[in-house]
């Protein structure tokens, strides 16, 4: 299986995340407009992939112009990192790809074009294969957190299929489960779209980890009975102080978490955080459209016309989050300081 997405004969290959588990679909995206409609579409979701995505995206522009006047080409680019840019407005890994591939075009800006084209794609595999290790950091520090035995609850999916590489809260998961601690996992199947159930179960199977899958709604019962020792999510934003948007549902997990006393962590590498904003109330929180409550797989599951809320995502409050595991090691409340001194050493 390829990675979930890849750079391959000067086009990006991703598989098609709507049609899992049933199908294996590959699409090949032969210009930047197929990356926004794939990220659009959720063919690829998960916060580092769409960074990863995006970046490939502008790589696609930048080999696929055909103009050799420097002025027009960097006018063509531009145009397509805007374009890419309106795909979704939560995950900041997608602008932090956009403005990494736009700061190092700049940088190149005195090159021929053609020697543009090829530093460009070279960006655009790094920010991939770094990716890969952040990963592998993050399990590893991850890990460490959790006891022998110990039962985690999740929600979404942070795996494979969500990063460039091993995943964020999942790759912790599994380090956990490669390393005999004797995890098992309690997933959540994740409405509307079902990221749980249809990918993180699909991946929890793959790698053997002993799991079993919930509807949201169980989650404080599973608790209560004490079926729980930690919950581990992954992140879309996190904002200066530590507030962390995530999937619809995460909120919920870290109340409840909190109610029963059990710890609640995110994993998120250090691209998802925004130290630009103050607070999680400045999040824009994707609103997507009435049919994803209103149906189910193409199934009508409400009556016609009738109006809906549909958030992609929710912010939990910092003061709910006993700890964020990045690639840099596990940041501690209290968040204001512990994160503005993470961002001075990575600067
Ligand atoms: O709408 P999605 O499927 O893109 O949402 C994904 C999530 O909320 C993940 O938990 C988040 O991106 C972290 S993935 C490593």
């Amino acid at each position: 299986m390829l990675p979930t997405v890849a750079w391959e004969n000067n086009s990006v290959v991703m598989i098609d995340q709507r049609l899992l588990p049933g199908k294996e679909v590959y699409i090949r995206c032969r210009n930047y407009k197929k990356v926004v409609y794939c990220i659009k579409t959720l063919a690829v979701r998960g916060a580092p992939a769409i960074g990863v995505s995006a970046a490939y995206g502008v790589a696609l522009a930048v080999l696929k112009s055909g103009t050799g006047d420097k002025m027009k080409f960097f006018q063509e680019v531009a145009f397509a990192i805007e374009e890419l840019r309106q795909s979704r407005p939560t995950a900041v890994n997608l602008f932090w790809a956009l403005d990494r591939m736009t700061a190092r075009l700049n940088s190149l800006s005195n090159l021929p074009v053609l020697e543009i084209k090829k530093k460009i794609i070279e960006e655009a595999l790094l920010i991939e294969k770094q990716d890969i290790l952040i990963n592998q950091k993050m399990a590893k520090n991850g890990a460490k957190l959790f006891k022998k035995g110990t039962t985690i609850m999740t929600i979404c999916n942070t795996g494979v299929l969500a990063t460039a590489g091993v995943g964020t809260a999942f790759g912790v998961l599994n380090e956990a489960h490669k390393q005999g601690k004797k995890i098992s996992v309690v997933a959540c199947e994740t409405r509307p779209l079902l990221q749980g159930s249809r990918l993180t179960a699909w991946e929890l199977k793959r790698a053997g980890i002993p799991f079993r899958l919930i509807t949201d709604n169980m989650s404080c019962h599973i608790m209560s009975k004490g079926l729980i020792q930690s919950v581990i999510a992954g992140a879309d934003r996190i904002t200066a102080n530590g507030d962390t948007a995530n999937k619809i549902g995460t909120y919920m997990l870290a109340v409840l978490a909190k109610h029963f006393k059990i710890p609640f962590y995110i994993c998120a590498p250090t691209s998802t955080i925004d130290i630009t904003l103050k607070t999680g109330k400045l999040i824009p929180i994707e609103e997507r459209k009435a049919e994803e409550v209103t149906s189910l797989k193409g199934v009508k599951t409400a009556p016609d016309a009738i109006k809906v809320y549909n958030p992609a995502f929710d912010v939990t409050p910092n003061e709910l989050i006993a700890g964020i595991i990045t690639e840099k090691g596990v940041v501690r409340p209290p968040y204001i300081k512990n994160l503005k001194k993470l961002f001075k050493e990575i600067r």
